[in-house]
């Protein structure tokens, strides 16, 4: 659990960034590595793991559940599996700290194996819909034991003897929900189908595949997605190698953007479509950002980024974008306060149930530092004046993203940004600031 002491910190603006940085691993790609390979039988070896503090709950968890989860060498980790629906009871609450996705997956996997076990998360965590997810593992056979008034965390779940396959069309664009039900799923006879009126991140579908799963995956409708899923396989181990994280290089990405005078090379920047809606945006509002060398990298494209510093201007960021790009609003928000003109965020109901109500910290995150910006039902406007006053305190609610982007918006404004607490930037990026502070960030 993420019991750190708040770390509060300042960022100066200074001099120009420079440098080459290559962030950690792909933090929805880790934790699933850990738990499909815990759903194969043998030894999956898995490199390039994010070694932040959500990645490190789910290993604990899966070990919890009877797999053996080792660490090799940095990044090198090991996953002797139980097979599928061979889950052991847990001795002990299973507590996945500050991560939704860690949560969510591991309640799906555990509902398809006749076991019971108990969730618990943080304060922030506990506070997150849960209902979403147990509706479905519910209609699957599983039975929910106990769960707080709010549908949320503490639950205990005990998992289905005999799982049923379900046809469910997610109500939320959410790939949290789609994986948890084809978790379940896979200890179901039969075909569990998710339908998904917008696509969201395929992470889940890829692992299923190079694990030997028969899956197959259809469009629907314009944005949409079906995804067949033939339950009980035999998951066969295959080596995973996590590509750096896209959510991750955001940071470094629009730092070097709105410093003056910056020019910055981003290694590895994963491109799959699902995940690349900043990119897009970034370079609809004018980035200098040149491609440099592109590649395969454990099954995802990536690319090294060169990014340099100059004018951006506002742009309206369709709703059907969001899933692309669902993590990497606060960040663009500060992109766009750097920019002349308005931008209008569309569509952004989700960012209110993450780590924080991500609509309000991020509006709140603009105006403590003196920039115009206004929410409009379930959209974000910016006032982008090409510069920022910066010199207020943002609190970060336990959400590491809040924290890096306040940090970040503080290198480019006329006075420092100060933030609350920094030590929830460990879940995702432990390794944010001796990486900023080698492109010459000055934080104290
Ligand atoms: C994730 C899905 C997204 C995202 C989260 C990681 C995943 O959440 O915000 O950081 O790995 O599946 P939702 O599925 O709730 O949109």
């Amino acid at each position: 659990m993420t019991t750190a002491t708040p770390s509060p910190m300042t960022a100066q603006p200074g001099r120009p960034l420079s440098g080459r940085v290559r962030v950690p691993g792909d933090k929805s790609i880790s934790h699933r590595a850990l738990i499909f390979g815990a759903l194969t039988v043998g030894e999956t070896r898995i490199s390039g793991l994010l070694e932040g503090e959500d990645v490190l709950n789910t290993g604990k968890a899966m070990r919890m559940l009877g797999a053996s989860v080792e660490q090799r060498g940095e990044g090198q980790w090991t996953v002797h599996g139980v097979g599928v629906a061979g889950f052991a009871q847990p001795d002990g609450v299973l507590d996945l700290g500050n991560s939704g996705t860690g949560c969510r997956l591991v309640l799906g996997a555990v509902a398809g194996s006749p076991i019971t076990a108990t969730f618990d998360g943080d304060a922030s965590l506990r506070k997150r819909p849960m209902r979403r997810v147990l509706d479905p593992l519910a209609r699957m056979g599983a039975k929910i034991i106990s769960a707080a008034e709010n549908g949320g965390l503490p639950v205990t779940l005990q998992g289905a003897r005999d799982p049923i396959p379900i046809v469910f069309e997610t109500p939320v664009p959410s790939a949290q929900l789609k994986s948890a039900v084809l978790l379940a799923g896979l200890a179901a006879p039969g075909e569990t189908v998710v339908i998904e009126e917008e696509a969201t991140r395929d992470h889940t579908e890829r692992m299923l595949k190079h694990f030997g799963a028969q899956l197959r995956v259809e469009k629907h409708g314009a944005h949409g997605r079906r995804i067949t899923l033939t339950g009980q396989p035999e998951l066969e181990p295959a080596p995973v190698v996590v590509p750096a994280d896209p959510s991750s290089a955001a940071f470094p990405l629009v730092a070097a953007l709105i410093v003056p005078g910056s020019e910055v090379i981003v290694e590895g920047v994963m491109t799959n479509p699902l995940r690349a809606g900043l990119l897009t945006t970034l370079r609809e509002m004018g980035a200098n950002i040149e491609v440099l060398a592109k590649r395969d990298e454990g099954g995802e494209d990536v690319t090294d980024l060169r990014v340099k510093a100059g004018a951006l201007k506002g742009v309206d960021v369709p709703p059907e974008r969001a899933p692309t790009m669902i993590d990497e609003y606060p960040i663009l928000a500060v992109a766009a306060a750097f920019a002349q003109g308005t931008t209008r965020m569309r569509g952004l109901k989700e960012l209110r149930v993450k780590e924080s109500d991500r609509l309000a910290t991020t509006a709140e995150m603009l105006r403590v530092n003196g920039v115009e910006v206004e929410i409009d039902g379930d959209d974000l406007i910016v006032q982008g004046k090409g510069q920022v006053a910066g010199g207020g305190l943002v609190a970060t609610h336990m959400d590491h993203r809040m924290a890096m982007s306040a940090l970040v918006m503080g290198l480019a404004s006329a006075q420092p940004v100060g933030v609350d607490d920094t030590s929830f930037i460990a879940t995702s990026f432990p390794t944010f600031l001796p990486i900023m502070r080698r492109l010459g960030a000055g934080f104290v």
